[in-house]
Order: C-alpha cells, then structure tokens, then sequence
C-alpha cells in the first residue's frame, strides 16, 4: 500500500504523461492552437504545457482558455491566450486538453462539475483532436448514478425549465455557491442547475445531450457524447492507461 501515490499526484502524473506522450507523437508542437481545459487536472497539464513554452520545446503556441481559472493561469504561466473568434485562432483549434467529472466504456463524458462545461464544449467540439485526462475514480461504468448532470440555464427560465424535466422524473438543484451566497454564477452570468435520473434507471447520453438542449433556456448540458477523446487515465499504483 505504501507505494500507492494519491489523487492529487495522480493528476498530476496523468497530465504530465499525457502531454508527454502527445508531444512524442507529434500531436502538440511548435505553431499550433490549442484548447486548454479547466479543473484540478486540467491545472497541472497547463502548468506542464508552460514548462516546454519556457524551455523553447513549443513555440508560437496560441491557447484558447475554457474558464476565468484557466485564463488565469496562462497569464500567470506566459501562455498567450486568445478567443475562439481570434484571427490566430479562426474559430477552429488543433487539439483540447481537458478533464471530466465521468467517462463511461464509449468515451462519453459528464463535464461541468466546475460550472466550466459551456465553453469547455464548444472548445472540445470545435478542435481536431480531444484528449480527456483524469485518475481512476473518473471512470464509471454507466453515466449519472454518482454524479449529476450539470447544465447552464437562463436564471428567468429555471422554474419552466423545472417543469419541463419534470417529465423525466429527475432531481433538480439549482447550484449553490462555496464561500458565495445564493446560486453559483457561470463565467457566462448564467446559473447552474444539477440533474439527477433515479437509481437504476437506464439514460442514454446521446439523446439527452440533444434532448436537453431543445429545453428553452438551457444553454448547454454537461453530457459530451458527440466528439470522442483520447483517454488518459491515471491509477493509485503511479500508471497511466490510454483508452
Ligand atoms: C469543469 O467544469 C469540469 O468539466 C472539469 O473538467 C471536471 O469537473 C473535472 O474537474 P477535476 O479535474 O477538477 O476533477
């Protein structure tokens, strides 16, 4: 057991074998547009991506930050950020990093558990190549039964929107702040609402990640099924497994 290493080191192991990996391959190099997620393994992938900047590895990188936190982070670490809807960046980026909250056998990912999934999504799914890291925990065999599924709302709309799941015989929290009164504001001045589907029941992740979004006032939902990532998963026992 005491060669065990914790979740925090296994965040960071995974995010540094990950870039290393993707590097050797050819996959991340000098010039190219890059994703850059949010949460606590998305961090250390950025700080490690700063790392090969400041060494001279990778040049005229041009990163697109999902969230505040990330942006925050590129400045502190010199990454040149830019939008989506930059002249360097052209509305399209070369490969996403980034981290999930679930990941089932199909690659299909809950995100959102830092209220980050909205801009997270469209960088994903407007880049040639994903790559979600992540340590074991992440890995579930069927999405939902531990971890709600987040979505962004209109703050107006969140009782209509209560009604209209309603059908779906879900449990519905609009999301609190830590250290904030009142609910969570998104990066985007929208609220969080955390669903949750009864124990047992069977959900398909595709159809509700269409279905939701059909909801007036539902901005985004955290389901990722439309874009497979790369896995890279890290365990208590210091490996990292791609899937
Ligand atoms: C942010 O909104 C999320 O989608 C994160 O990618 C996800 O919650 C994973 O975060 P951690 O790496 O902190 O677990």
């Amino acid at each position: 057991m005491s060669n065990m290493i914790s979740v925090e080191e296994q965040k960071v192991l995974v995010a540094q074998t990950a870039i290393d990996k993707l590097i050797a391959e050819g996959l991340i190099h000098s010039g190219m547009k890059i994703g850059l997620g949010t949460g606590s393994t998305a961090m250390p992938a950025v700080k490690h991506l700063a790392h090969y900047i400041a060494k001279g590895t990778l040049k005229d990188i041009a990163a697109v930050p999902t969230s505040f936190q990330t942006s925050i982070a590129c400045e502190e670490f010199n990454i040149p950020i830019f939008s989506l809807s930059s002249g360097r960046i052209n509305g399209a980026l070369d490969l996403t990093i980034d981290g999930a909250d679930e990941i089932d056998p199909k690659k299909n990912l809950i995100k959102g558990g830092g209220a980050a999934l909205l801009k997270e999504k469209i960088i994903a799914y407007n880049s040639k190549v994903f790559v979600v890291i992540g340590d074991e925990s992440k890995r579930v065999k069927t999405l939902g039964i531990n971890f709600p599924i987040p979505i962004e709302i209109v703050s107006e709309a969140r009782l209509s929107i209560m009604k209209k799941l309603e059908m779906y015989g879900v449990s519905m929290i609009i999301r609190d702040g830590i250290r904030k009164k009142g609910p969570v504001i998104t990066d985007n001045g929208n609220f969080i609402m955390d669903i949750k589907w009864p124990a047992g029941e069977k959900i398909n992740p595709a159809q509700l990640e269409r279905e939701l979004n059909a909801i007036p006032g539902i901005i985004e939902n955290g389901f990722f099924t439309q874009k497979t990532p790369r896995v890279f998963l890290s365990r208590a026992t210091g490996i990292v497994e791609e899937f």
